[in-house]
């Protein structure tokens, strides 16, 4: 009698062939539906039947050719490693086709959407589209905004100027027409009126009054927010090397890339007091000196100039401005002086970037006749007959080109009677008696052994004369002034 009955007969009988175990469902395919087991994908092939995924690609990536390599000392062709890469890539493919053909992922959505967020959203959390603000949402925003400029000229009795839609609260360079001006800044201990419209933020510029600290060079609406502000700056020098100390004066370089809020902030402060420069954002390209006085609570701004790590003109002056409440104290003078020291550290003549305004021309002018007669009172009574424009320009830094033009100024270059050249007439007592004068006021001066600076040379960097030849290295510019950086 058989034991038993249905299909205990099969579970004793010895199976034909051996039973694949069950595969587990792949990653991320929770409905258990996954590949069947032991299936391989079939791999798509092109016309010869050829395995598309182990088609050598044309150009071989560097892995690819890596293992190659590997594969050929090892005593193979490589092609095995190909092969066993093809059905991953494959499966690649297919997953890639799957998800942009709407095979996969939830219905209606947006392709984009769903190989964005990787089918792991449904339709309604993966739309983006309701984030987008519609018609009305802009309107009821330019109506909010106009009803607050309304609120804020009747608080500050400002005449406010319209604004256009859409227009940016943060201006865009040479937006500095767009009516709002700063009418006054507080920095340190004065209170100081602007002499032009200077770009910032529209909500900032609307505003009698701005703060600024006069460290770190923060702006501020509220004096509330300003004290708050001064108890916390961390700051209490301008954020570069102290690179010239002389008594209670200082000037730092600050680097435009490495302290761009910083600049961008001094720039700001300089267009308040400069009606034609319209360097503000894009300060990068440039270096700051920023010169201070010291005193027991840090170093307090009083001015700054800009130039270009690399000027194709051969300017070594971008921008120039003393604050106003330290103008005429021969501040002015002193960075210029300060120009010319570095120019004739790094061997080349430089000149301040055109057009000057008014007070820069004045100031210039008075430097440059300085400079140029105190050469020409120092220089040998029997060396005089040889002196060159040339030489002036390497004892100064000065272009050959101001040299001319100041010598012109003053009557200094005279035409030779029935020659074509000019001469160097140089009325010496009067000279003199113009320095004479000048010492007499005792103005602020220049101590070149008290600078501790190297130049920035990038590479590119118009070459010195005693510079090494061009096609040498060029120099490492950073390491070179952290190192002989003063200690601030
Ligand atoms: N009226 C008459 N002469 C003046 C005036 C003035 N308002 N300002 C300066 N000077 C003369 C001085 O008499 C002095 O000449 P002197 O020594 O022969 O007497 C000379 O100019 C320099 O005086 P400083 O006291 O050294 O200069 P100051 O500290 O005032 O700074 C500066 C001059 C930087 C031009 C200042 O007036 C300023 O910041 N102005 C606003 C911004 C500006 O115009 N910058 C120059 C733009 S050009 C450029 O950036 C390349
Ligand atoms: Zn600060």
């Amino acid at each position: 009698m058989a034991k038993g009955g249905g299909s205990g007969a099969s579970r004793d009988a010895a199976p034909a062939t051996p039973r694949t175990p069950k595969k587990q469902p792949a990653r991320g395919d929770s409905s258990g539906t996954g590949r069947k087991a032991g299936r391989t994908p079939k791999a798509p092939t092109d016309a010869a039947g050829t395995p598309k995924g182990s088609q050598t690609p044309k150009t071989p990536t560097r892995a690819a050719a890596k293992a190659k390599t590997a594969a050929a000392k090892a005593g193979g062709s490589g092609d095995s490693q190909t092969q066993t890469q093809a059905p991953a890539q494959a499966r690649a493919a297919k997953r890639r086709k799957t998800s942009k053909n709407g095979a996969a992922g939830p219905p209606g959505l947006d392709p984009e959407a769903r190989v964005f967020f990787a089918n792991r959203l449904n339709a309604h959390d993966a739309d983006t589209t309701q984030f987008a603000p519609a018609a009305e949402d802009r309107l009821a925003f330019e109506e909010a905004s106009a009803a607050a400029s309304l609120q804020e000229a009747r608080e500050t009795g400002l005449p406010q100027a319209p604004r256009e839609q859409g227009t940016p609260s943060t201006p865009s360079v040479g937006a500095a027409g767009v009516g709002y001006q700063v009418k006054k800044i507080q920095i340190g201990a004065s209170e100081i009126d602007s002499w032009y419209i200077s770009p910032y933020p529209d909500e900032y510029s609307r505003h009698p009054l701005l703060y600024i600290c006069e460290f770190c060079l923060r702006y501020m609406k509220s004096k509330y927010t300003f004290r708050r502000h001064c108890l916390k700056c961390p700051l209490r020098h301008p954020p570069g090397d102290e690179i010239y100390r002389d008594g209670n004066i200082s000037v730092f370089e600050v680097d435009g890339r490495k302290n761009k809020i910083y600049c961008q902030n001094l720039c700001l402060i300089g267009k308040m007091f400069l009606d034609t420069k319209t360097l503000y954002y894009d300060v990068e390209p440039f270096l700051f000196y920023v010169l201070c006085e010291y005193d027991a609570d840090g170093y307090h701004f009083a001015g700054y100039y800009s130039k270009e790590k690399r000027s194709v003109q051969g300017y070594n002056l971008s921008c120039i401005m003393i604050l106003p409440p330290k103008q005429r104290e021969g501040y002015g003078k002193l960075l210029i002086e300060f120009s010319y020291l570095l120019s004739k550290k790094e061997g080349l003549p430089g000149s301040p970037e055109k057009p000057l305004s008014d007070f820069g021309l004045l100031s210039y002018h008075s430097y440059w006749r300085r400079a140029i007669y105190e050469i020409l009172v120092a220089m040998p009574a029997k060396e005089s007959s040889a002196i060159s424009i040339e030489a002036i320009s390497k004892k100064t830094g000065m272009t050959v080109d101001d040299i001319i033009s100041t010598m012109q100024t003053d009557g200094m270059l005279q035409r030779q009677p029935g020659l074509s050249n000019y001469a160097l007439v140089v009325d010496m007592p009067r000279t003199e008696a113009y320095l004479q004068r000048v010492k007499e006021k005792s103005p602020r001066r220049i101590d070149a052994a008290k600078l501790r600076w190297a130049p920035f040379l990038t590479k590119g960097t118009r070459a010195a004369k005693d510079d090494p030849p061009a096609d040498e290295p060029a120099l490492e510019t950073e390491a070179d002034q952290s190192d002989s950086s003063a200690a601030a």
